[in-house]
């Protein structure tokens, strides 16, 4: 992530779906490109494929091999220094991919006190009950959920082969979503620097 001055909120844009021939990558160059328009946001985008996470925990108690802190290496220290995350998911089975929960569960004081929103996509729902299953888990880890989503319904239809969606609507819901996160962004990091978050 590049240097930012301290109005700047940095923002991880994690794309949930590594699956071959996925569609995230789109969906989440086009909110890395929203972001990039605003003077109050950073985006680093975060591509689990890229910088694939282990999927064997170390029993409790055991300190993790070299090649996990390695893979871990390259993925917590970005989450750590992001103040507020956008999450792009698409619906697996009515949740979330498992790719996403595993990068969530690795992690933890890293979402603490921050806010994530959502940019959804899948059939008919568009992803909706992937983020309404994402929203109990990140309650847990002390994150705060954005109230308004980005959501693509049936999202082949939506998006042109420019990788934008037609629909200026898209546009009108990313800056309401980006607003919101970045009003608890900006909030969340001045409380978290004048008192330490209670856990
Ligand atoms: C294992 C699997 C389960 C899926 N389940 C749903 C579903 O429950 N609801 C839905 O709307 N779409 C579902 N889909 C369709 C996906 O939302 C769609 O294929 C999307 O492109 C997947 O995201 P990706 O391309 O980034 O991997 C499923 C796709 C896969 C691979």
């Amino acid at each position: 992530m590049p240097d930012v001055t301290d109005d700047v909120l940095r923002t991880a844009v994690i794309i949930g779906s590594t699956r071959d021939g996925r569609f995230g990558p789109v969906a989440a160059d086009w909110i890395a490109a929203h972001i990039a328009q605003r003077e109050d946001m950073t985006a680093d985008l975060v591509d689990l494929v890229a910088t694939p996470l282990p999927t064997v925990f170390p029993a409790f108690g055991q300190a993790p091999s070299d090649e996990v802190v390695a893979q871990l290496g390259a993925v917590s220290p970005r989450l750590a220094r992001a103040d507020a995350f956008v999450i792009v998911t698409p619906e697996y089975n009515h949740s979330f991919p498992a790719s996403l929960k595993n990068a969530v569960d690795w992690h933890n004081e890293q979402w603490h006190a921050k806010p994530v929103g959502f940019v959804s996509y899948g059939g008919i729902s568009g992803g909706l009950r992937a983020v309404e299953q994402l929203r109990v888990v990140l309650a847990e880890l002390h994150a705060v959920t954005i109230r308004n989503t980005v959501s693509f319904h049936n999202y082949g239809e939506v998006f042109g082969a420019d990788g934008r969606p037609s629909d200026p609507g898209c546009d009108v819901a990313a800056k309401a979503m980006l607003d919101q996160l970045t009003w608890w962004g900006q909030a969340l990091r001045e409380a978290r620097r004048v008192r330490r978050y209670a856990v």
